[in-house]
Order: structure tokens, then C-alpha cells, then sequence
């Protein structure tokens, strides 16, 4: 398939940017008061304002006409249908029929059946470890889980439980990512293994970080409670029920998923055990509705009334004819703070990409990096750079509508934050002094959600699913493939034996970086 760059549908708009180059977002606004509610689109109750990126009707057109020609209507069937979209690995992405009631066709399977069973079996554990009928080896009931995992068997749950932690009312749970033992020991400080309850999610139930922390999770609870009692406090959520039954759990202890669910999209799978746990398994098919809310929107809207379609569209407008490099998240909510390195991971993971989907070389630029923080603390560090570094980014404001909590007026100040600050990035200002003039310009959207509940979570983090596929569509690679992580995994591998002191043969940097650790250690 040939490149966008070469379409004529790319070529308009290339046409049509350069025309509204001589005009400031704030003239956009002059020109079209009414821009506010002409691009601003509803999705599952979440409103997105596009009204302050440096597009018009007219750009939306071209935009659409783009998707066309790119084959973005084919693409989203394509998702829905269970037909094979991770090419390199010759998988459907199943996501979407994990919290879908639409039938689903893998290899002349109807998969609707499973996916019930397995989220029934989510009910029925996670019901018996809130209501304590799942018990502990001593006969005590769960105050704890541990939940150990990396990537996106950790984030998603990660964030929903924090996101959700007003609705937290199960057993408190605490996550082990890192392959640092500090980690770890802060982890289980305080923890009495008679009731906590380990739960290891890798989908390939292979990853060193995870299998490493799983073994010490293992040796912590046989120290105290003896062999027997794994299989009442280890619980599995894995695509790889072999591996994880070799290791030594029950295969009854095992929640599955398929592999056409990424690593990075899991979190609507057996992946979301943690959080089930935490927050009740009701609240967790909220989080599922939200989605599939999404999902039907989505799949049926016109693609120019499309939120989730646009908001992709728009970053490649953003990336590739306003050539931006760096994307800021900017959650105006604490409990959204992890939702920056969910992003980061499905965005950067999924389109971080050089080549297309058959292995093309590409000559124009993919993901921008992603970054961000929460408001209002980042603006009292790094919105500086926002506001006047040599840099442009595009922005995305996460605002929520409702008070998160119970005094009105941090409620009040905090929204009049996010509206200043995407006002302020847009109108910049002329001050007669340099170092107090700030360019403005800088082109943002506004995502509003009515309340932070489990619906409006799922609904958002779809969104953000399906704004990665149609960019990765648009741009004609695989969002599903990662094989740019094992080179480094590789390394890491033939580097250990080294750091553990034999002579194995290594890259003279690494010999010396080596050293330079060992001197450093031995300095103190
Ligand atoms: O290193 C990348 C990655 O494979 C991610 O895609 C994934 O989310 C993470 O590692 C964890 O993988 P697993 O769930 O197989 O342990």
C-alpha cells in the first residue's frame, strides 16, 4: 500500500494547512464563534473539544476524506470482526469482544461463549474473596492483594483502582512491577501473608520482571505458611495456562485469556482480576459498558461526527502536517495520575513504529512522544515549557465535571485551572517584555467527562484505544506488534552473567559502564 504522504486526500490538506497558516487560534475563534459547539463530539457521554486545535469544518472534510482513502470504515470492521489486524503475528486484537455482546468469529469459533465463562469465573472469585468465602490457608479472609505484573499487565488495573478508589471498598490492593527489591519490600511491609492474596498477571507468563517477583511472592508466603498454602494465595491471569500451571498452581487457580488480547489492551480481561477485587465485580462490568458504549459509537458513527475517529485523525494533522513532535497528557484529576503512563504505554508501544505493516521503510514521522502529569501540580513545573520552551506541544486536558471530593471550592479552582491553562496556551500573551511574552498557538483538546465513575473510565480508555488504531491505520502500521522491547531484553540477558561476575564476553561500553558500577559500590 502506498504511503499517505503520496495521497492526493494528503496533499488537500497539505494545501488547505498552508492556506490557514497566517491564522492564530485565536483569529479561528474570531472568524467562527460558534466553532465551540461545532467541534466539540459526544462519546459514551464523554464530550471532546476540538474546538482549540488549528482545524475547521473544512479540515474535518479533508480529514475524512483522508480516513476514506486510507481505508480507516474497512479497518474498524476489521476490529469488530475478529479478522487479523496484528499481521506480524497473525492475530485478531480482541479487546473489543471482551467487553462486547456482538458475536465474534476466531478461526470458525464463535469466542462469546468463553469470554462469558471466563468473566463469570471473574464474578464468581472475586464475589468469593470480597464476601471472604475464599479463604486463606489459616482459614483468614483477604485484607490483601499483591498484585504483580509489568507493562500492561500492571498499568490498566493500576490506574482503574486508583482512578476508582472512591468505590474501592474490597481488599486493599498493592502492585509489584519493577524488578527492584525495594519495590518489593515496600510492597509487603506491613503485610501478614495469612491474608494477602498473590495475584500474577503476564499474559506470556514468561516475563523475567514478573517471574522474578512471582518466585519471591512464593518464597514470602512458604516462609510462613508452608507449601500447601500456594494454592489457596496464588492466582494466575495469563494467556499461557501451561506455563503457569508448571509453575505450580492449580489449573483451577488460572483465569485465561486469548492471545489476540495485547498486552497493552488486557486490561478488560482476567488482567482486571485486581481490580474486580478492589471495586466489586458490578463495578468492573461498568468499566466494560463504558467501553462497549465506546466500541458502538465508534463502529456506527459518521466519521466526522466521530469523536474517537477524530481524535486520531487529528493527531496525525498534528504530527505530520504541523509537524509535532511531543504530546502532553494533562489529567486536571489526582486519581487520573497514572492514566499518563497507561497512555504513554498504549500509545508508544502500540505506534512507536518505523516500518509499516509490511515492513516498508516509512519516509514521515509516527508517534509523538508521550508524556504529561497531573493538574494542577504540573503547572507549577513543567507547563513553563508548555507556555514558553522553544518547543511546540499538543496538549490533551482530561477534566472531570463532577467534585471528586467533599469541599466545593478545590472543585471550583481546579476547573478554573484547566479552562485557563488550555485559554492561556491558545491566546498566549504580548507583554512588551520578552521574557513575559508567551506565544500561544499551541493547539490542545479538552475531553470532559460528566463524572469520574467506572463507566466514564472504560468509555475514555476505549477512546484512546481506538484514536491509537485509526492513527496506526492512517499511517499504515501494525499497533498491535512490540518488537522493538526484545533487543534490549536480549542484551539484558547476556550482560546478567557479567554483573553476577563471570567473564563473558561483552560490548566494551557495557565493560565499562560495569566497572564504573562495581567502583561506585565498592566506593561506599
Ligand atoms: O515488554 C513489553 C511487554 O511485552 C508489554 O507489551 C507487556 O504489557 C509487558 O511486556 C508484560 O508482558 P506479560 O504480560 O507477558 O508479562
Amino acid at each position: 500500500m502506498a504511503t499517505f504522504t503520496s495521497s492526493p486526500a494528503w496533499q488537500a490538506l497539505l494545501t488547505h494547512r498552508d492556506a490557514l497558516a497566517g491564522k492564530r487560534l485565536a483569529q479561528l475563534w474570531r472568524d467562527d464563534p460558534a466553532r465551540g459547539a461545532a467541534l466539540t463530539f459526544d462519546c459514551a457521554g464523554i464530550a471532546v473539544d476540538f474546538s482549540k486545535q488549528r482545524i475547521t469544518a473544512e479540515t474535518i472534510g479533508l480529514l475524512v476524506a483522508l480516513a476514506r482513502s486510507r481505508g480507516v470504515p474497512a479497518a474498524i470492521e476489521k476490529l469488530f470482526t475478529g479478522a487479523i489486524v496484528n499481521t506480524a503475528e497473525n492475530r485478531p486484537a480482541l479487546h473489543p469482544a471482551l467487553r462486547g455482546d456482538e458475536q465474534v468469529v476466531v478461526d470458525g469459533e464463535d469466542i462469546r461463549p468463553s469470554i462469558r465463562r471466563n468473566r463469570e469465573r471473574m464474578r464468581s472469585f472475586s464475589d468469593a474473596v470480597r464476601d471472604g468465602l475464599w479463604k486463606g490457608a489459616t482459614g483468614e479472609r483477604f485484607t490483601h492483594v499483591l498484585a504483580i505484573g509489568i507493562g500492561g499487565s500492571s498499568l490498566g488495573p493500576r490506574l482503574a483502582i486508583e482512578a476508582l478508589r472512591a468505590d474501592a471498598d474490597g481488599p486493599e490492593v498493592r502492585f509489584v512491577a519493577n524488578i527492584d527489591a525495594a519495590e518489593f519490600d515496600d510492597a509487603i511491609t506491613g503485610l501478614d501473608p495469612r491474608r494477602t492474596l498473590v495475584i500474577i498477571a503476564s499474559k506470556t507468563f514468561t516475563t523475567q520482571e514478573t517471574m522474578v517477583n512471582a518466585l519471591a511472592a512464593r518464597e514470602w508466603l512458604i516462609a510462613a505458611l508452608g507449601e500447601e498454602a500456594i494454592a489457596k494465595h496464588v492466582i494466575a491471569a495469563t494467556a499461557n495456562v501451561e506455563a503457569s500451571t508448571n509453575w505450580g498452581l492449580p489449573e483451577c487457580n488460572v483465569f485465561d485469556f486469548a492471545e489476540g488480547v495485547g498486552g497493552r489492551y488486557s486490561v478488560w480481561s482476567a488482567v482486571g482480576l485486581p481490580t474486580a477485587i478492589a471495586i466489586g465485580m458490578n463495578r468492573f462490568e461498568q468499566l466494560m459498558s463504558g467501553a462497549h458504549a465506546a466500541d458502538l459509537e465508534f463502529r456506527s458513527d459518521p466519521l466526522d461526527h466521530n469523536a474517537a475517529v477524530l481524535l486520531g485523525l487529528i493527531g496525525v494533522w498534528n504530527r505530520n502536517a504541523l509537524g509535532i513532535a511531543t504530546h502532553a497528557m494533562l489529567p486536571y484529576a489526582s486519581r487520573l495520575e497514572r492514566l499518563v503512563s497507561y497512555l504513554q504505554q498504549l500509545e508508544m508501544e502500540s505506534n512507536g513504529k518505523r516500518v509499516a505493516a509490511d515492513g516498508t521503510a516509512l519516509d514521515f514521522s509516527t508517534e509523538p512522544v508521550i508524556w504529561g502529569g497531573v493538574g494542577t501540580p504540573g503547572q507549577h513545573a513543567f507547563h513553563q515549557w508548555l507556555h514558553q520552551g522553544t518547543d511546540a506541544a499538543s496538549c490533551d486536558f482530561i477534566v472531570v465535571a463532577q467534585p471528586m471530593g467533599a469541599t466545593k471550592v478545590h472543585h471550583e479552582i481546579l476547573i478554573s485551572h484547566a479552562c485557563a491553562q488550555s485559554e492561556a496556551l491558545m491566546t498566549g500573551v504580548a507583554s512588551g517584555s520578552a521574557h513575559k511574552d508567551c506565544p500561544g498557538d499551541r493547539v490542545t483538546t479538552t475531553l470532559v467527562l460528566p463524572r469520574l465513575d467506572a463507566y466514564h473510565l472504560g468509555a475514555l480508555l476505549a477512546i484512546y484505544e481506538h484514536k491509537v488504531y485509526v492513527e496506526a491505520t492512517v499511517w499504515g502500521i501494525n499497533a498491535f506488534d512490540q518488537f522493538g522491547v526484545e533487543l534490549g531484553k536480549n542484551i539484558a540477558n547476556q550482560v546478567l552473567p557479567a554483573v553476577r561476575g563471570a567473564g563473558v564476553e561483552l560490548h566494551p561500553a557495557t565493560r565499562h559502564l560495569l566497572d564504573v558500577i562495581r567502583k561506585q559500590r565498592e566506593a561506599v
